[in-house]
């Protein structure tokens, strides 16, 4: 609890804890749209009433329009004392915290600033936040349809969403969509459409609910027929060429190593293998790399064999074809 002094000077400021916050001090609203104006408060827990601590109760909370204080008779949009009478204006707050206004059907003579208050159970607890939140009324200004995409033509198991827009940011926003004409029973902002189907193909417009005159130029979309079986077949193209030469990859990481503990066993060449030897090798290299050397040589005299088809001498003859075709494609 605060002291005497503490409680004097607070009062004196205006600085006793209790807020009222709107998020958004101004906005924006189509005519005939629902725009809600969010807001916060925290009530003042109590009172120093000169001996003791009074408990304070939050009894009445209303929003005005165009009022600064909005107290006493001023006119009200809402007032929870009396329940209020106009449901355009739809209070979605509490007695404690939330003081959040929805206004449906948004008129020209909404244009104005709103102001919300709360009353307690005494005058102490009473506070208006003169700060407001202003209303900006747009007259039936056609919406727009923004596309995800930038290409108006897409293809078949893609994914578009058209967001219904207007010159306003709308915190809630109720749209009728149309495909060709026809209303579809979505009423959100966003479209979305997933995954395309030729049948997607059209032209769309929306609307505000209600409210016709805020109808969009069409957007049309289209969806290629094409697309799925062309994307399928190039999926298919890529997964066989991706496999094959993964395959042919590893064949050739196999017959290498094969060859590789064969060459070391080789320790006595044939006719054939100590020409090549001396073709392919110097003695001083031969003497310092022997097994680098021998696989070098075998490595020739395959691409040698194969042309001479005389192949049949070794062992690995079939190895070795594909191996040098593999290295001949390259
Ligand atoms: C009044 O509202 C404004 C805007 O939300 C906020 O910045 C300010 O702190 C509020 N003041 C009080 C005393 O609640
Ligand atoms: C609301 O509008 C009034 C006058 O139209 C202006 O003085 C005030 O600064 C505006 N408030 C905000 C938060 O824009
Ligand atoms: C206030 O209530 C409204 C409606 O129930 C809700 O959408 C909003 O999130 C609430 N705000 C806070 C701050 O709890
Ligand atoms: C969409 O509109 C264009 C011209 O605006 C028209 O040529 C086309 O036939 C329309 N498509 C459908 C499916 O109605």
């Amino acid at each position: 609890f605060l002291s005497d002094d503490e409680a004097l000077y607070m009062s004196h400021t205006g600085a006793v804890g209790q807020t009222v916050i709107y998020p958004f001090t101004s906005t924006c609203a189509v005519r005939g749209s629902t725009v809600t104006l969010p807001c916060t408060f925290t009530p003042r827990k109590s009172f120093n009433d000169g001996w003791r601590e009074v408990p304070l109760k939050i009894v009445r909370v209303r929003w005005c329009k165009n009022h600064a204080i909005c107290q006493d008779s001023t006119p009200s949009v809402y007032d929870s004392n009396p329940a209020n009478i106009d449901p355009r204006y739809q209070y979605l707050g509490d007695k404690k915290t939330n003081c959040t206004l929805q206004i449906r059907d948004v008129q020209q003579r909404d244009k104005t600033s709103f102001r919300f208050r709360m009353e307690a159970d005494h005058h102490k607890g009473h506070f208006t936040n003169q700060t407001g939140v202003n209303v900006t009324v747009v007259d039936s200004s056609k919406m727009r349809i923004i596309s995800s995409s930038d290409d108006k033509k897409v293809s078949r198991g893609e994914t578009v969403t058209l967001l219904c827009a207007s010159v306003c940011t709308f915190h809630q926003l109720e749209v009728t969509w149309f495909k060709d004409g026809h209303a579809l029973s979505d009423t959100g902002p966003s479209l979305h459409l997933s995954p395309l189907t030729a049948e997607d193909s059209g032209n769309y417009t929306c609307a505000l609910k209600k409210s016709m005159e805020t109808l969009s130029e069409p957007y049309s979309l289209q969806v290629e027929a094409g697309g799925l079986f062309t994307d399928g077949v190039l999926r298919l193209v890529l997964g066989v060429v991706f496999g094959l030469l993964l395959a042919v990859i590893l064949l050739v990481l196999f017959t290498f190593i094969i060859k590789r503990c064969r060459n070391r066993v080789f320790e006595h060449p044939d006719s054939i293998y100590s020409n090549m030897v001396k073709s392919a090798q110097t003695e001083a290299a031969q003497q310092q790399e022997p097994g680098r050397a021998a696989e070098d040589v075998s490595y020739a005299s395959l691409q040698f064999k194969q042309k001479k088809q005389e192949g049949r001498r070794l062992q690995a003859a079939s190895d070795d074809v594909v191996y040098s075709s593999v290295s001949s494609r390259g």
